[in-house]
């Protein structure tokens, strides 16, 4: 598209370039604005404003489609494997049995934790959130791999890129283990799957790993491999602009993914339908309290800045609840609370108005729950499926020839010149 946009401002009128994505979307290249005409954009939250142009995932919010690298993510649930996945997200095609062989070598290289981030884990104080520990573990990788660090060196961007794949799985598992007091146990099969060996780490050796489960939280990290420019990701990507190494960009993405408005919202869900359940109120009720906007209350796990339609990774992950709970012949009472949240939402203006419908965080907590995980590692989990989609986003602009530091402008609206005269 060689069209351009014209600006009319009071002071002068301007042509702007046009370009489309190969999805269709529209772009207005607004790169040389300042300097043209001394205006900035005001885009609070960045509803309005992309900074990088992406290979990889494409988003289309209004009819909840989620695709990585060209892949729907409903036929990699089906047909593929999260090692898989995260091999097409980092590096665009789908591997080859010698590709994913090569590369699980590579990553196996890096399975063990230093001792000394294991230590780092047991000085915390006890309730530390395993947040925190994820957040000191990454950004400890830097001190005991020093020589991964150059984002400029090609070798050490793979090396690390294999060091934070391998790191990850003991830095969520052992995170478990630390808070309820167990042994830090890596699995005997080293070519185990990254479901069946982090429930094996979680929950012992002697753990035995249904299929079915293993196929559920196999899914589970397929559907939060990668998002686009969501906080954590865009979080990676401002301070990897700065050419700070890989591991101390993905700490930043996991210390902003822990917010309640966004990872954090699967535990943030949980909190909400069991207050509901103790406090034994009718889900309408509490819907019609959240729409009070003086109350204080949000419905977690609702709305989201790009979907205005169903999530469509909510979709699969709801229908994963019923073939857990049957499959474990489990029933959680706070699966009705949530479908009747859902029901009495969906049927309500106020919502369907605002296009507030379920995403991602809406249903997963009660799938961990199923599986007996504890509530402060449901967000970790998050953290270990979006992984692979940090690395790729921090590579990919890494060798971008447009990238350059991210430094936003402001518009000062604060004391002007005064002296203490
Ligand atoms: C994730 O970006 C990504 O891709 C993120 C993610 C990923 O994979 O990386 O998809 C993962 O973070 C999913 C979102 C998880 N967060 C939650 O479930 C928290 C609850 N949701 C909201 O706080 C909110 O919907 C956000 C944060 C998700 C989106 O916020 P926006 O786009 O800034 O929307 P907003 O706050 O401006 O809301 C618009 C209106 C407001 O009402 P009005 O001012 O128009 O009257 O909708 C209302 C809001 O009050 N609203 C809600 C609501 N979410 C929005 N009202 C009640 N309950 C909610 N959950």
């Amino acid at each position: 598209m060689s069209e351009k946009a014209k600006l009319i401002l009071p002071e002068k009128t301007i042509e702007l370039p046009l370009f489309t994505g190969s999805e269709g979307e529209k772009a207005i290249d607004i790169m040389k604005l300042r300097q043209e005409t001394g205006y900035v954009t005001f885009d609070p939250g960045f509803g309005n404003t992309c900074p990088a142009q992406s290979k990889v995932t494409f988003l289309d919010g209004d009819n909840g489609i989620l695709r990585y690298r060209g892949y729907a993510i409903d036929e990699l649930c089906d047909k593929s494997s999260f090692e898989a996945v995260s091999w097409l997200v980092l590096f665009g095609e789908l591997p080859s049995a010698a590709q994913s062989a090569e590369f699980a070598a590579k990553v196996a290289k890096y399975s063990r934790l230093p001792d000394g981030i294991l230590k780092l884990y047991d000085t915390m104080p006890k309730e530390t959130h395993p947040m925190v520990l994820l957040s000191i573990g990454l950004s400890a990788l830097s001190a005991y791999y020093p020589d991964l660090c150059d984002p400029k060196n090609k070798e050490q961007v793979e090396e690390a890129t294999a060091c934070a794949i391998g790191s990850m799985l003991p830095l969520v598992s052992f995170a478990y283990c630390r808070n309820q007091g167990r042994a830090y146990v890596y699995p005997v099969d080293p070519k185990s799957s990254n479901a069946s060996a982090l429930l094996k780490m979680m929950f012992g050796n002697l753990f035995v790993v249904d299929k079915d489960v293993e196929d559920v939280m196999d899914d589970l990290l397929i559907l939060h491999a990668d998002h686009e420019f969501n906080c954590s990701t865009s979080a990676v990507r401002l301070v990897g602009s700065s050419q700070a190494n890989l591991f101390a960009s993905l700490a930043a993405g996991v210390n902003a993914l822990w917010g309640p408005l966004h990872g954090g919202a699967n535990q943030a869900v949980v909190e909400m339908l069991l207050a509901i359940s103790q406090e034994n109120v009718d889900p309408e009720v509490y819907v019609s309290r959240v729409k009070q906007k003086d109350s204080g209350s949000r419905l977690m796990g609702f709305g989201h800045r790009v979907y205005k339609n169903y999530d469509p990774r909510a979709t699969i992950i709801k229908k994963t609840c019923d073939k857990v709970m049957s499959k474990l012949g489990t029933d959680d009472p706070l699966l009705k609370i949530a479908q009747s949240l859902e029901k009495a939402a969906l049927a309500d203006p106020y919502f369907t108005s605002r296009k507030l419908y379920p995403n991602v965080d809406f249903y997963s907590g009660i799938v961990y729950r199923a599986l007996n995980i504890p509530v402060e590692m449901f967000t970790p989990l998050f953290a270990l499926g979006r992984l692979p989609g940090w690395i790729a986003h921090w590579r990919e602009q890494n060798s971008d020839a447009l990238n350059r530091i991210g430094r936003p402008r402001q518009i000062y609206q604060g004391a002007v010149k005064r002296s203490m005269t």
